[in-house]
């Protein structure tokens, strides 16, 4: 088994989050989404990510059943859509979730978007955790001024904040404020959804390292202590994208790194409508 499917960072709340874990977006397609996420297992990923929007909960729940790993050994995030960020639709959400699992409980639950009722949205994921049904909570393409506003009205602090983070958009401010009040980094779209493939600096060092350009993402944010969740639908690629324990970018290739054109490829969580 690859040793760095192992490696663990640490939540503000003292638990433990992998370090790498496998996402899911876009994985609807049953047979594909089964090959994908069992491949994953095999190959000793302890961390899945999804979203009540992706649609995919039954079809995860299936993939660990068949896959004969315990539940308990797994690290599972879901995320509460924003159609119910209204508190009660929120409690709700939360229930959907367990029972699509088929768990009792979620390691980790987020908001997904900073909609208007992020706050109300946010206590229901406190009460969640004092129930037992969430272990930790934290949120989702939350700028700083999200961040500052939930910090001045929170009673739990979120864990983590999972944003668009790859090379072509490094989000600095938003990882610097996370990183000075104790809120883990998680990249989303970390190979760029694909994209890594057109960009000139990372061809190069994708050369120089005898690696692909989805490695060498990878490898950038995993270095920079980020949590890192590679989607793919092609188990080989699934597997590929684990192999970035066998060579370390020096301060210049990521200075080379800092030099990428920025570019959104999500949308902007200041000017979203959905
Ligand atoms: N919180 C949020 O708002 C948010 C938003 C977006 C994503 N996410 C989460 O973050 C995860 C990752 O982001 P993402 O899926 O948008 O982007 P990503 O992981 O950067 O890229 C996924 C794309 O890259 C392709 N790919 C994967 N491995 C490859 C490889 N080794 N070589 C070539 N192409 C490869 C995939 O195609 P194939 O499937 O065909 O291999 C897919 O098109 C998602 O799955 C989801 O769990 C969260």
């Amino acid at each position: 088994m690859n040793k760095i499917l192992n490696k663990t960072l640490k939540f503000n709340n003292g638990l433990e989050i992998p370090q790498i874990g496998l996402g899911t977006y876009e994985l609807v397609d049953e047979q594909e989404t089964l090959a994908s996420i069992k491949a994953a297992l095999k190959a000793g990923y302890k961390h899945i990510d999804t979203a009540s929007i992706y649609n995919n909960h039954k079809i995860i729940a299936q993939a660990i059943k068949e896959s004969g790993v315990e539940r308990k050994t797994l690290f599972i995030t879901s995320k509460v859509w924003n159609s119910h960020s209204k508190y009660e639709q929120a409690k709700q959400a939360i229930d959907e979730i367990l029972k699509e699992l088929e768990i009792d409980y979620i390691d980790l639950l987020l908001i997904h978007w900073p909609t208007e009722d992020r706050l109300e949205c946010w206590k229901a994921l406190e009460e969640a955790l004092d129930q037992g049904k969430v272990k930790s909570i934290g949120v989702s393409n939350f700028q700083v001024h999200h961040l500052k506003e939930l910090l001045e009205n929170c009673r739990v602090k979120p864990v983590i904040n999972q944003i668009e983070l790859h090379p072509a958009l490094q989000n600095l401010e938003v990882v610097k404020f996370c990183q000075a009040n104790d809120i883990l980094v998680e990249s989303w779209g970390t190979m760029i959804r694909g994209k890594c493939f057109e960009v000139d600096e990372l061809k190069l060092l994708a050369k120089k390292y005898n690696k692909s350009e989805a490695q060498i993402c990878l490898r950038w944010a995993l270095q920079l202590g980020y949590i890192i969740i590679p989607k793919s639908s092609k188990p080989v690629r699934v597997i590929d994208n684990i192999q970035i324990e066998d060579f370390e970018l020096t301060n210049e290739d990521i200075q080379l790194i800092g030099t990428i054109k920025q570019q959104r490829v999500g949308p902007d969580p200041d000017n979203f409508d959905f």
